[in-house]
């Protein structure tokens, strides 16, 4: 694995969607580095606005960029927004790196997602089954999106030598992530049913799917900690998974966050709601090579998480 030491002291140092919650992990990140943070808010430039991304990058001239901006969401959100998840995330790659590389951007890091593997790769998710088989349906257009940037980065390296990466991050959770009832990944959408019923006194829960699914889940904050020190570390075309290594059963899951919500009714499944991938854990050897492993336990993440849900909704914990 190509390891280079890159200096990031004393940068400007963009991150590109700066209040979403890898975002802002990776603010409270840089903030223990000596470097300039440089954000810019949404209603002055929508980073889907070419013109917009140009006018504002020839000005701030970052040197250093974590596009960490994009449109995210689960399953639901996936499946009913495909242009919306296709048009956006195509254009905030294609307009950031290509404004990157005008600017002569020092170094720019991609953030994909785990999506981008087939549907049917083998497990755990090697970064070089990308592109060797159909993807999952429900997210096809948010995966497409993400394989033209990564490809985008990967053509700018070859073509230009710009020393562009790209990181793909398995399913994340913690303070900041979006709790919309239809729109949320899992770990918000079970900590926000969980607390409700257990402020309701309800005696179930339904969860969405049969249950059986395994993922893996990393805490934000570990994963802004892997971004710095790949930033710092890491320069290739070649992908790099971050994750934990390990994953759940989501039936085991469930249990594991009404625990911590301190839910104690029953969960059944609703098994017309689709699952999605039956398993999805990444291969980290690559990740763990370059010197970096997740330090955050299940339990610990998950008890900061819902911490940050009380606190961001002002709901008073029992
Ligand atoms: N969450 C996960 O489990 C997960 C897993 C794998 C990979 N990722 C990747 O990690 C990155 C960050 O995800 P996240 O979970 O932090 O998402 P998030 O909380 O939804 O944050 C996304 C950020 O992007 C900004 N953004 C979206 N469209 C924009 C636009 N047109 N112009 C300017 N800003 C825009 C949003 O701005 P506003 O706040 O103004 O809306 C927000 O700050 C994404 O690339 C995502 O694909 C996330």
């Amino acid at each position: 694995m190509a390891s280079a030491p890159f200096e990031l002291k004393g940068k400007s140092v963009y991150v590109a969607g700066h209040r979403g919650m890898v975002g802002a992990a990776l603010a409270r990140r840089l903030a223990r580095e000596d470097v300039k943070l440089v954000t810019v808010d949404r209603r002055e430039v929508d980073l889907c606005n070419q013109a917009a991304v140009f006018d504002w990058f020839a000005r701030a001239r970052p040197q250093v960029i974590f596009l960490a901006a994009a449109k995210v969401g689960g399953i639901v959100a996936n499946n009913t927004l495909r242009a919306e998840f296709i048009y956006d995330n195509i254009a905030i790659a294609a307009n950031v790196i290509q404004a990157a590389h005008v600017n002569r951007a020092e170094k720019l890091m991609f953030l994909g997602s785990s999506c981008i593997y087939p549907k049917l790769a083998p497990q755990p998710l090697r970064e070089d089954t990308v592109l060797t088989g159909p993807l999952e349906p429900t997210n096809e257009p948010y995966a497409i999106a993400k394989i033209a940037g990564i490809k985008m980065a990967e053509a700018y390296r070859s073509q230009y030598g710009s020393d562009f990466i790209s990181v793909m991050p398995t399913n994340l959770y913690g303070p900041g992530d979006n709790y919309h009832p239809e729109l949320s990944h899992v770990v918000a959408a079970l900590i926000r049913r969980f607390h409700e019923a257990k402020l309701a006194g309800a005696k179930n829960v339904v969860v969405w799917g049969t249950g059986t699914p395994r993922r893996e889940f990393l805490y934000v904050d570990d994963m802004a900690d892997a971004c710095v020190h790949l930033m710092k570390t890491y320069s290739g075309a070649d992908l790099i998974n971050i994750g934990t290594g390990e994953d759940i059963a989501i039936t085991e899951f469930a249990r594991v966050v009404a625990g911590i919500v301190g839910y104690r009714g029953e969960i059944s499944y609703d098994t017309s709601r689709p699952d999605g991938t039956p398993r999805k854990l990444l291969d980290i050897g690559r990740l763990e090579k370059l010197g970096w492993r997740a330090t955050t336990s299940l339990e610990d993440g998950l008890k900061r998480a819902y911490a940050a849900y009380q606190a961001a909704a002002s709901v008073p914990a029992q």
